[in-house]
């Protein structure tokens, strides 16, 4: 029987030779997955447990965009469909948060970020390109990159650059790579990149050829100065985002992607092919959620104030090296003195007190092993009975690795 291969490229049928085998690229798991599993099995069995494993708000969409998704359940069929009110809507937060016009029409509504960080990669990048990014960094650049047969390029960051990506590093890459990931403020550290490092960074990159993908995922939780979007500097950036976080409705898997001038045709036909239209009853709670000013504003405001007590709290019971937090709703803690497996770490402290967090290996694999991420996206009440039980715990514990023994608050 003989095959015929079309290549997408030519969209003429192709010989192609026979494909060897191979093995599709190695995705590391998200250990925090493996946290939250053991995490729910402890609450089958009647332990307290305190979720701060995953980077998700625990208050649930703003009621009235939950009471607008009823009514059109029992209104209407939902087909497929993308709103055109919600890509007007959206083009709409550019013009008041950044003073942007961007034409609606490059706006791409999907599954979340998740579906558009794989829309831009597959999209946007050819196959063996290769993909940058800072490390510690969300898990799945690295995994998305390789899974799409790009190949990640982590820059290791510390401190000194707030755990951040700046121009420097762009610099300093003997081969440019085609694309860098940037994501202010970032997960895991929550760490933000002022309006001049933004700047620096896209003119770094237009020079160098490279091409920007920013996640503003966690744009409009910020503590300090408000975010900048990439695209003030860079107007050709791809930016991705999501109803996930700031709008608190991660389970209704919607987002979007601002396509770069001139691609968005290009992207709707990989939309069409690759999941056709975001749920559409997520669509007309997005299009309301947006509007709920005053809950969301009041969902931010629990965040600063738990991120207050964490970052009150945390140095004084000796876990003083924190990424700087401006934004979203995570703290990047530095557990070296206990531990050199963070993973081990963090399981002992869920098997011992309820408390759930995010093991560091997940968001660097070189440096990780010593780190923890919390996420302050529950209650007030319940971050605060987390950190007695942590505090508790942590007191107990022996710390061989601490260069002074004696129990001090590092700066
Ligand atoms: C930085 C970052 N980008 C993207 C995502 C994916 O979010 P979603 O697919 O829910 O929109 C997350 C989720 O935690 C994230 O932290």
């Amino acid at each position: 029987m003989t095959t015929v291969a079309i290549d997408p490229a030519r969209e003429a049928p192709c010989n192609a030779a026979p494909r060897a085998p191979c093995n599709p690229a190695p995705v590391a798991p998200f250990h925090a997955m493996a946290i939250s599993r053991a995490a729910h099995r402890l609450s089958v069995e009647g332990r307290p447990v305190f979720h701060m494993e995953f980077g998700q708000p625990s208050t649930g969409a703003p009621p009235r965009a939950i009471a607008a998704a009823h009514a059109r359940l029992d209104s209407e069929a939902g087909g497929y469909w993308e709103s055109p009110a919600l890509r007007e809507r959206i083009a709409a937060l550019y013009r008041d948060r950044h003073g942007l016009a961007i034409d609606a029409d490059r706006i791409l509504l999907t599954c979340g970020a998740s579906p558009a960080l794989a829309l831009a990669i597959a999209g946007l990048f050819c196959p063996g390109d290769r993909i940058a990014f800072v490390r510690p960094g969300y898990v799945a650049y690295r995994n998305a990159v390789a899974a799409l047969g790009r190949v990640p390029v982590e820059i290791g960051a510390d401190a000194t650059t707030r755990y951040q990506i700046d121009a420097r590093h762009i610099e300093a890459l003997d081969e440019a790579p085609a694309g860098l990931i940037v994501a202010s403020p970032a997960n895991p550290t929550g760490s933000m990149i002022d309006a001049a490092g933004l700047a620096a960074l896209a003119a770094t990159a237009a020079r160098r050829g490279v091409r920007i993908i920013a996640d503003e995922i966690y744009h409009g939780l910020d503590y300090g100065a408000p975010a900048h979007s990439m695209l003030e500097f860079d107007p050709d950036a791809i930016v991705i985002n999501s109803f996930s976080k700031y709008w608190s409705m991660p389970g209704w898997r919607l987002g979007w992607i601002v396509a770069p001038p001139g691609t968005a045709d290009h992207l709707r036909a990989y939309v069409g092919s690759l999941y056709l239209t975001p749920p559409t009853l997520s669509q007309h709670a997005a299009l309301v959620a947006m509007d709920e000013t005053d809950v969301l504003e009041g969902y931010r405001e629990t965040y600063r104030r738990n991120r207050a007590h964490l970052l009150d709290t945390l140095p004084q019971l000796g876990l003083g090296r924190i990424a700087p937090p401006d934004g979203a709703f995570y703290i990047w803690a530095d557990v070296g003195d206990y531990t050199r497996d963070s993973m081990a770490f963090c399981q002992k402290l869920l098997a011992e007190t309820g408390v759930a967090i995010a093991p560091g290996i997940d968001f660097d694999p070189v440096e990780g092993h010593h780190f923890v991420r919390f996420s302050f996206a529950v209650s007030e009440d319940r971050a605060q009975a987390a950190m007695v039980r942590f505090g508790d715990w942590l007191g107990r514990q022996a710390r061989p690795y601490a260069k002074n023994t004696r129990r001090s608050t590092p700066s």
